[in-house]
């Protein structure tokens, strides 16, 4: 990357670890290849750093984040028209953990190591069994063998909020004379106020020794939904760079939102006098590749990226846009990349109408991929006559935001009504290219498609959650269906899928066989794993 853009004194850096935080959401499993088409969206979007896993909790996290820094973090991503950016691995403070964060890293054009110990007493107390000193000497130790591999080390003092603030300058100290490049400070716990977190943050700046040579970042966490105020807190205490995830997901009530940082800090200009690295425009397109690819909605009042964040539904607050938008509306949707685009498509519209919508819209399709989902969208045009954006994202989520497919659905045909039994007849191409066909009775027809899903691939599993939603007005709507799957034979695993069409029974076969795929892909890695290391 070309640093000279980045004055550190006024940008934000933003660190994006949706792939790692984000990942330990209750249920939020990624795939090998989601979490590099989601690092190379992320890259697309101009986060400074993607921190792509925690290589040493598996030897397939590890593979997964040395595929993200191979790809994205290396000068073949430079070659598009995106920098690259730094890839980073988290680690415990422990010598086995940073060498498999090296290990991963390594192949990125500017890798970096994040290595964390505790620093609360409570933590100290109950989990760690360390002394402070200890924990001074483990940071010491750790931090410089991380160090000894590459020179962007970043520390962390788990649960910083929680900890002595003398014992945390202490702390820091060690690692900054140790050779961390970058101190970030965690609200693990989601416990402080933004006054307390700003305080902790200008303290830090103010007591610890060399802080003048490291950046300074924060990372909250949203338990009592302070993260965006704690965030902003401690930026406007000095720190420079923020850690967040796409959406706002992580472990608990997750953390803080990138979305809401980067639209604060350029709404409220003149309040922070600090800019970020990021392309605002393709906020809303990475907002939903997460949430298809997690199986986590986002809820529709949510800041920037919910459905309803740019919606009016008031009378005099209508009245009010039609007169002026700034009556109402403090950011323009564009700017997040929501269109609000008059353009309308249909039926007679061509190639190049549909692919510069598309390019507007943030979504970069060319070759094989833009003759499918050219193709898919005249089907849909057939059925309906005015194919809107939010259409046009559903075509694209349904089409390309998917696990490799090694059950498709080929046929579905449903009886059913007030008397008699539910029944489905689907008939699916199987991994040896076979067309099987299953017919089951349910309780109704979308409990008899899932059951004749399960008559040919079986996978038992649990059905978590089911949301159907219709996508746009009127009778010839696409229904978008997301489902969340507690799999029965693979450790406890929950993952997600997604469909739309225009036949809601359709789009819900779809994104149950889309988790099914999911479940066995998982499966199909996880015994790769176990093989390799017997
Ligand atoms: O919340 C936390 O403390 C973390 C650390 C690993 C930075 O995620
Ligand atoms: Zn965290």
């Amino acid at each position: 990357m070309d640093d000279s853009n980045v004055d550190v004194r006024n940008t934000v850096l933003i660190f994006d670890t949706t792939l790692r935080d984000g990942e330990q959401s209750p249920g939020a499993t990624l795939t090998s290849t989601e979490k590099l088409e989601l690092a190379q969206q992320l890259a697309r979007l101009g986060v400074d750093v993607i921190e792509a896993g925690f290589p040493a909790a598996s030897p397939d996290d590890l593979r997964s984040v040395q595929r993200v820094a191979q790809v994205v973090g290396s000068t073949a991503a430079g070659e598009t028209q995106y920098k690259v950016p730094i890839i980073c691995g988290l680690a415990r403070a422990v010598a086995g953990d940073i060498d498999a964060a090296w290990e991963a890293v390594k192949p990125a054009q500017r890798p970096r190591i994040h290595t964390f110990i505790a620093t609360s007493d409570i933590h100290l107390e109950h989990k760690l069994k360390m002394t402070r000193e200890q924990v001074i000497a483990r940071t010491r130790e750790m931090v410089a063998r991380a160090k000894s591999y590459c020179d962007d080390v970043e520390f962390s003092p788990e649960d910083a909020s929680r900890s002595d603030p003398r014992f945390l300058y202490a702390v820091l100290a060690a690692a900054i004379e140790s050779g961390a490049t970058t101190l970030n400070i965690p609200d693990t716990v989601g416990y402080s106020t933004p006054q307390e977190f700003g305080q902790l943050i200008a303290g830090i700046i103010a007591n610890t020794k060399g802080i003048e040579n490291a950046i300074v970042s924060v990372h909250c966490h949203n338990d009592l939904g302070m993260a965006t105020a704690n965030t902003m807190a401690g930026l406007q205490a000095g720190a420079r760079q923020a850690e967040v995830t796409v959406n706002g997901i992580g472990e608990r009530a997750g953390n803080t939102a990138l979305e809401e940082v980067v639209m604060a800090l350029y709404t409220r200009h003149p309040v922070y006098g600090l800019g970020t690295n990021i392309d605002t425009t393709q906020i809303a397109h990475t907002s939903r590749m997460v949430s298809h690819y997690t199986g986590l909605p986002v809820q529709p009042n949510k800041a920037i990226v919910g459905a309803n964040a740019f919606a009016h539904e008031a009378g005099i607050h209508q009245d009010g846009l039609l007169k002026h938008h700034t009556t109402y509306e403090i950011m323009r949707p564009e700017i997040v990349g929501i269109s609000q685009s008059q353009l309308v498509l249909g039926k007679h519209s061509g190639r190049h109408a549909f692919r510069s919508r598309l390019v507007e819209m943030g979504y970069e399709v060319e070759g094989e991929e833009l003759d499918l989902a050219f193709q898919r969208f005249k089907e849909l045009a057939d059925k309906k006559k005015v194919v809107t954006d939010a259409d046009l994202q559903a075509l694209i989520a349904d089409l390309f935001y998917r696990s490799e497919e090694i059950y498709q659905l080929v046929d579905l045909q449903v009886v059913a009504g007030r008397s008699g039994m539910p029944t489905a007849t689907v008939m699916i191409k199987g991994p040896d290219n076979a067309d099987q066909v299953h017919a089951a009775v349910g309780k109704g027809p979308i409990d008899a498609t899932f059951r004749a899903i399960d008559g040919i691939v079986h996978t038992p599993n649990t059905l978590l959650e089911y949301n159907v939603h219709a996508i746009t007005e009127g009778i010839d709507a696409q229904g978008e269906v997301t489902v969340r799957l507690l799999s029965e034979d693979n450790g406890g695993q929950v993952v997600g899928g997604y469909g739309a069409d225009t036949d809601i029974i359709v789009a819900s076969a779809k994104a149950y066989l889309g988790a099914l795929n999911r479940l066995l892909v998982e499966k199909a890695s996880k015994r790769e794993e176990r093989e390799a290391s017997e």
